[in-house]
């Protein structure tokens, strides 16, 4: 379980604005009663935590990129190397108090990303995966699921919400793939879906209309541990298209049939 030296600097990274959310998130628990609500309070916290990773991350490797929701994207003098950064994902679940939020940092080398951080900190979870080196949980390594039987499978999706155009694209996908799995659920943090199924929580997850810094790093904790991951409309990027299939070798036929339509 030994990591790079770049693993080792996103880990603290995500460790420090962690630590510095879950103060937050305590205070937002007081904050729903109040008549102004949690809402400045969580687009601060959420400035901040990027703001710690960024110190970090540029302050150690200042010739690289940077891609993060919540600041301006900055090519490097290292054109091959950029970090790509949610510092919350789920943040409507912390705006309403409830425990699943993650940040999220991925390192994309030649358009390939190469590790990823992803931070339950809430729960404690720690998950990363190398290029190369696995995917882990804390100190456990982790595999996608074995299971083979469609019936017994757990799905995870993000349903469109606001003004998203791709509503009934998903409602047709819940209508087709509900009747041959045993459920479906909506979290609504696609950081921690991608790690679910990483850890064979989940059997597959897609997901449409998604930002890079949303599913960065959960594409090689995915692959790292033994998953297939690809853009719903087959032969695209998943990065460019937003959109993302993944899940066990075994269930990954059956369940990208009915999600593709096919
Ligand atoms: C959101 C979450 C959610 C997904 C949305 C994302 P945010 O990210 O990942 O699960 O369905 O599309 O925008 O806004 O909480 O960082
Ligand atoms: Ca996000
Ligand atoms: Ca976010």
């Amino acid at each position: 379980m030994q990591g790079s030296a770049n693993l080792n600097l996103m880990i603290k990274a995500a460790r420090k604005a962690g630590r510095s959310l879950v103060k937050d998130f305590r205070e937002v628990e007081n904050l729903q009663v109040s008549s102004k609500g949690p809402g400045d309070f969580v687009s601060k916290a959420d400035i901040e935590a990027e703001r710690l990773i960024k110190a970090d991350l540029m302050g150690a490797r200042p010739t690289y990129g940077w891609v993060g929701e919540e600041s301006t994207a900055e090519i490097g003098t290292d054109p091959t190397r950029r970090w790509i950064v949610d510092p919350l994902d789920g943040t409507t679940n912390f705006l309403h108090g409830l425990p699943h939020w993650a940040v999220s940092i991925a390192l994309e080398h030649k358009g390939e990303i190469v590790a990823g951080v992803i931070f339950d900190a809430a729960k404690d979870e720690m998950y990363w995966a190398e290029k190369g080196a696995g995917a882990w949980m804390n100190d456990r390594r982790l595999r996608v699921s074995g299971r083979r039987t469609m019936l017994e499978g757990v799905f995870a999706t993000g349903i469109p919400f606001g003004a998203k155009s791709t509503l009934p694209a998903t409602m047709g996908d819940l209508a087709r793939l509900m009747p041959l799995c045993a459920g479906v659920r909506r979290w609504g943090a696609a950081a921690l879906d991608l790690a679910y199924v990483a850890a064979g929580r989940y059997d597959g997850y897609w997901e449409r209309e998604l930002k890079p810094w949303d599913i960065a790093a959960g594409l090689v904790l995915v692959r790292e541990a033994g998953g297939t991951v690809e853009p719903i409309r087959e032969g695209g990027d998943i990065l460019a298209s937003g959109s993302v299939i993944c899940g066990n070798d075994g269930l990954f036929g059956p369940f990208s049939k009915a999600i593709r339509n096919t």
